[in-house]
């Protein structure tokens, strides 16, 4: 079998209709990867695939990163079953892309859905590339000028106002340090997308009120209908995301509903690079594009 294509919404997301054999050969990676830079978001009802296939088909698209030493790691709110992620949960409900704290962030992660919650638990995605796109050419000029600054502390205490010694030492800025980054992702192939999150905490040069109404109103831009996919989880789904040109969220759900996701994720291909750094490696050159 070869595969067919849906398209989920007009701006992101398509669901591809193949079988197993078909994705675990590789005979069609180099298309599903195409797509995938194109739509952001595959999906791939019902496949109720094993673990090893899963790793397989993966390893069809590109290299697997291990993380905690595992090929695949499972995403729940259940701290038996994920003591690493469980604790992160929350703050997922915010908007984010995972590995805005690195120079170069996971390419692409594959979620094959264990169990669902009986409401909420959708992931939404949104379209960075076309979030950029439409933006008037005014507003591109002036976003390509600004850097900003990702901490991992700064999305989960909007999940945890209140954190514990603990949760601080688990993700606080001594462990977690921010990083550095363009607001706008100039890549290889000519595009461009927002690298836009609740991870940034300030844009520099600009004063902390300045930078906080800028931020809202590009979220506000961001969340708007056209660039969002919600994907409402069945139990076998697996489903793709290009983590380079989408930011994601989950909606929130009871945390005991035994909701499960097994993730494995693809290494990054290339690192964040903005007009400064595709030009000269230094930053020194951002307050002149500054107001
Ligand atoms: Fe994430």
């Amino acid at each position: 079998m070869s595969y067919t294509t849906v398209d989920l919404t007009p701006r992101i997301g398509t669901e591809v209709r193949t079988d197993l054999a078909t994705l675990t050969s590789g005979t069609i990676a180099r298309d599903l990867r195409v797509l995938l830079e194109k739509r952001g978001v595959l999906l791939f009802r019902g496949l109720r695939i094993a673990d090893e296939d899963q790793i397989k088909f993966a390893s069809t698209l590109g290299t697997i990163r291990l993380e905690h030493g595992l090929q695949i790691t499972k995403i729940t709110p259940d701290v038996a079953k994920s003591p690493i992620f469980a604790d992160y949960t929350k703050g997922t409900y915010f908007f984010h892309i995972d590995g805005t704290y690195t120079d170069m962030p996971g390419l692409a992660s594959i979620l094959h859905a264990r169990a669902v919650a009986p409401a909420g638990g959708q992931t939404e995605f949104g379209n960075t590339y076309a979030m950029y796109d439409d933006l008037s050419d005014e507003e591109k000029n002036y976003l390509d000028g600004l850097e900003v600054i990702h901490s991992a502390e700064k999305i989960q205490r909007l999940a945890n106002p209140n954190p514990t010694p603990a949760q601080i030492a688990a993700w606080g800025e001594a462990v977690n340090p921010p990083k550095r980054h363009p607001m706008v992702w100039h890549h290889r192939s000519g595009r461009k997308s927002l690298i836009l999150a609740h991870t940034i905490k300030s844009i520099i040069g600009l004063d902390q009120a300045a930078s906080d109404a800028l931020l809202e109103r590009l979220m506000t831009w961001a969340e708007r209908p056209e660039y969002i996919y919600r994907h409402d989880w069945q139990v076998g789904d697996l489903l793709i995301w290009d983590n380079t040109g989408t930011m994601h969220r989950v909606v929130p759900f009871d945390l005991s509903c035994g909701r499960e996701l097994d993730r494995v994720t693809l290494l990054g291909e290339e690192p964040i690079t903005g007009p400064f750094r595709y030009h000269d490696q230094s930053n020194e050159k951002t307050a002149k594009y500054l107001p």
